[in-house]
């Protein structure tokens, strides 16, 4: 067990580099399984969701490396077609792995997977999909025993909520299927252009990413290629945010295609500048910052879900009153408790939660409850008078490269304690 102890109240300044997005990382992974030859992702981020990939994909009888940021993957030595339950549990992504390997192999058996506890977190619109495009899929005592042993059918599929795994997921069994999948209600978010450029340079037919509706014409075989993954949109608010809130100034490279437009005028509103230049984005941030409008989460291109949390760490110590508005996910309130015995005045009722801006935080013994809730939680410690102990930092490691070092980079006082 490991806990980040940190002294907040330190003006943060300097510079970060932004690596590849976990969110992207995880189905590009997952889309190697389709190719042949070999597969070189750049810029992968070094977390503990892409190691469980590669362990996936090592299970399967890939051979995947991963050194420093670059994973190389070579689908061509597959042997199973089933990856274990306790590899499933391990992060909500291993569900993509599903139309990766139907696409590829005809069958395969899985599990329901696990991840961050938002709330209910169903799998039927990817099941569903699946299901039309000709799979039969047979669920038993938590497993998902699937079959197509024509192959999987192009087909149009309507998905009732612009899910980003189903859409991945269908994406995945489409590429190597017969004939065209239409995804009506696709999800539009960056990660999902990402996937199909990387699919595209594979040789895939897909047009439409980033829009409502998706087309997929199938061929026969996708050779690998070498990507360079998009930079991380909601670890590049996360350390804007961490800097932002001490009142510091950021240099954060590599931030030019990182897509951050639906949430930087939320940072600006708050009082901060931010500047772009070539490859870098330069935020300066006031000494308090001010209260937003209130903002409500929606799939893409909406104000993202992953980034409620870090920005209500930062609404906590801002002048005046924000209003949040959670629509897609249930349970994405859980880092409240940690936040208000930091000192934060935030109230919930169902999906608003109101922050009542304070002078300060005080530093607290808090635990992460899920990833960007962790992630708030040390946003919050930042800010706040005295030291701030944050535990359960497992989930902070899924999506955060080495956090403490990041922050310590700019000059935080912020250490990890194995317990
Ligand atoms: C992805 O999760 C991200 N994870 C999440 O980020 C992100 O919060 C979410 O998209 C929304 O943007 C990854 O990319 C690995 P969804 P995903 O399917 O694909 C409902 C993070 O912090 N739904 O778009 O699981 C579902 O219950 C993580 O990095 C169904 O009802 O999200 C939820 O309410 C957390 N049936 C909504 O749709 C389904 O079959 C959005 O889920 C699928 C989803």
């Amino acid at each position: 067990m490991q806990k980040l102890v940190i002294k907040g109240g330190t003006a943060l300044e300097g510079e970060i580099p932004l690596r590849g997005a976990k969110n992207s990382a995880l189905p590009l992974m997952a889309a190697t399984l389709l190719c042949k030859g070999e597969t070189v992702l750049e810029n992968c981020p070094r977390l503990t969701d892409v190691f469980s990939a590669c362990r996936i994909l090592t299970h399967t009888g890939c051979r995947c490396a991963m050194k420093e940021h670059t994973v190389v993957v070579c689908a061509d030595s597959i042997k199973l077609s089933e990856i274990p339950e306790s590899m499933m549990q391990e992060m909500r992504s291993s569900i993509v792995f599903l139309g990766a390997l139907l696409g590829k192999t005809g069958s395969c058996r899985v599990y329901y997977p696990g991840g961050c506890e938002l709330g209910p977190r169903p799998i039927d619109l990817h099941i569903e999909a699946l299901c039309r495009m000709g799979a039969r899929i047979e669920r038993c005592e938590g497993r998902l025993d699937c079959y197509a042993p024509e192959g999987l059918s192009g087909c149009n599929i309507h998905l009732k909520f612009p899910s980003v795994g189903a859409t991945e997921n269908v994406m995945l069994a489409a590429v190597l299927a017969k004939g065209e999948t239409v995804i009506s209600n696709a999800a539009r978010e960056p990660e999902i252009c990402d996937l199909a450029e990387f699919l595209r340079k594979c040789g895939a037919l897909i047009k439409g990413d980033g829009e409502s509706t998706i087309r997929i014409q199938g061929v026969k075989e996708l050779r690998g290629c070498t990507h360079r993954i998009m930079p991380d949109r909601i670890a590049g608010i996360t350390y804007l945010s961490a800097v932002a809130v001490t009142g510091g100034k950021l240099k954060l490279l590599g931030a030019k295609d990182a897509r951050m437009d639906n949430v930087l005028p939320v940072l600006e509103q708050a009082g901060c500048r931010i500047d772009k230049a070539n490859d870098a984005m330069y935020l300066c941030a006031p000494k308090r910052l001010r209260a937003v409008s209130r903002l409500r989460t929606m799939p893409h291109p909406g104000f993202p879900t992953d980034v409620q949390a870090i920005i209500m760490a930062l609404m906590t110590v801002a002048k005046g009153v924000s209003v949040f508005e959670e629509n897609i996910f249930e349970c994405r309130y859980r880092h409240v408790d940690g936040l208000v015995q930091m000192g934060a005045e935030i109230y919930v009722s169902g999906r608003i939660a109101v922050v009542n801006g304070v002078n300060r935080l005080c530093g607290a013994h808090v635990a992460a409850t899920d990833l960007r809730g962790g992630a708030a939680l040390v946003i919050a410690g930042l800010a706040a008078e005295g030291t701030t102990e944050v535990r359960q930092v497992h989930h902070i490691d899924r999506g955060y490269e080495t956090i403490e070092k990041t922050l310590e980079g700019v000059g935080a006082n912020i250490l990890r304690i194995s317990q």
